[in-house]
């Protein structure tokens, strides 16, 4: 028997009483009862979110709620600041290319997160910036930037501050409110716990003013439509309704568990992957790492896909690689999801016994005690 284990940085692995509860006859949308459901799926989300502004619910993936939120907020007169230090931060520049948004780009090497003084640096150099976009946990590097901080000179600055915490919202602290994001968004495959399909944007007064300044160069993706159809509880368009069925399920386990005992359970996961993997040989990529995912230099003499391929085949383990120059390089492992500390442990035990299988030289069983000693001393 082998039992797939998905320990990808989305899709993320799934409850079963969220699968259960995507498993119901299918229903219409233009419906009280699916009124009802959206109000309380919206209303869960203010807490995922940790605000009190509306958070919008979009089919498609997270770049559709990305784009989306970038349009909506970018009418003709405006220009952006991209922070890209990885694939992700480079779509949100590719997204102003392709709908002519002015935009300066801010690059890092990848690895490295983005911090206030940077930024502020960027829009003392360029006064006709008005819009900051930043992706918070850079998935393709596993490298967190300093949101809190960078939302605070945003406030000082009166620069609008769009963040894509796809895989950061319900993984690692984002507070919207107290830090002062004006707009958040999320996809459903991640820390979510719920297959690919859905985006979430959160949009704040200042954000909606912005909005509603200009016309955007969207039509499925302008938010006006969605915050006119929120209004009633409903979505403009046929929104993938069995997800959103799966949400008040999974978004109730969140709030049961408690957010902030969430943060913890995947930061110690994280930490114990970091270890682990250290201690077999593996070097944490990141400089600012994340704890939603973590990037692992593969060793010398190691070949990566053999060693992904293995995974999967020999022991159901499914990682994801590096992508553009550091494909080959590094293997990501994902800690959202449906995962518990001993989940964590059976990645860690995977990877060793894969790499043993390898013939590659090490102390079989160091990882795992290496692990399990995070957890042990808390
Ligand atoms: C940080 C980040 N931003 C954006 C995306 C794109 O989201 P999607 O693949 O759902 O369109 C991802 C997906 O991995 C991501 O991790």
């Amino acid at each position: 028997m082998k039992k797939l284990r998905l320990f990808t940085p989305g899709p993320a692995m799934v409850p079963e009483d969220v699968l259960l509860a995507m498993a119901d006859p299918i229903d219409h949308h233009r419906t009280g009862q699916f009124r009802a459901l959206f109000k309380e799926v919206s209303e869960l989300l203010q807490y995922l979110f940790q605000t009190k502004h509306a958070c919008l619910t979009i089919t498609g993936s997270g770049t559709c709620a990305a784009e989306a939120a970038i349009v909506s907020c970018l009418p003709k007169g405006h220009k952006a600041l991209i922070c890209e230090a990885g694939k992700f931060g480079q779509r949100w520049g590719k997204i102003c290319d392709a709908f002519e948004i002015p935009n300066e780009k801010y690059s890092l090497d990848w690895g490295h997160g983005f911090k206030a003084d940077g930024v502020a640096k960027m829009l003392d150099e360029h006064s006709d910036i008005d819009t900051v976009i930043m992706t918070h946990s850079e998935t393709s590097t596993a490298a967190v930037s300093d949101v809190e901080a960078i939302a605070r000179l945003t406030r000082e600055r009166d620069v609008l501050f769009i963040v894509d915490g796809i895989t950061a919202v319900g993984a690692i602290p984002v507070k919207m409110d107290e830090w002062g994001i004006d707009v958040l968004i999320t996809g459903s495959q991640k820390a979510m716990m719920l297959p690919p399909g859905l985006g979430f944007v959160a949009v704040n007064d200042r954000a909606w003013a912005r909005i509603d300044s200009g016309t955007a160069r969207a039509f499925y993706g302008n938010l006006k439509a969605y915050r006119k159809s929120f209004a009633s509880d409903d979505t403009p368009y046929t929104p993938a309704n069995v997800m959103v069925k799966g949400a008040r399920v999974a978004l109730q386990r969140i709030r049961d568990e408690g957010i902030e005992n969430v943060w913890s359970r995947i930061a110690s996961i994280a930490r114990a992957t970091r270890e682990g993997a250290g201690a077999i040989g593996f070097k944490t990529f990141a400089t600012d790492p994340v704890d939603s995912v973590t990037a692992l230099v593969v060793p010398e003499g190691v070949d990566e896909p053999t060693l992904r391929k293995m995974m999967r085949s020999k022991h159901g383990m499914q990682i994801a690689g590096g992508q553009d120059h550091i494909k080959g390089k590094v293997i990501r492992i994902g800690h959202m999801g449906y995962l518990d500390r001993f989940d964590a442990i059976a990645a860690i035990s995977a990877l060793e016994l894969t790499l043993h299988e390898m013939g590659h030289q090490f102390e079989l069983g160091a990882g795992v005690a290496a692990a399990q000693r995070v957890f042990a001393e808390g």
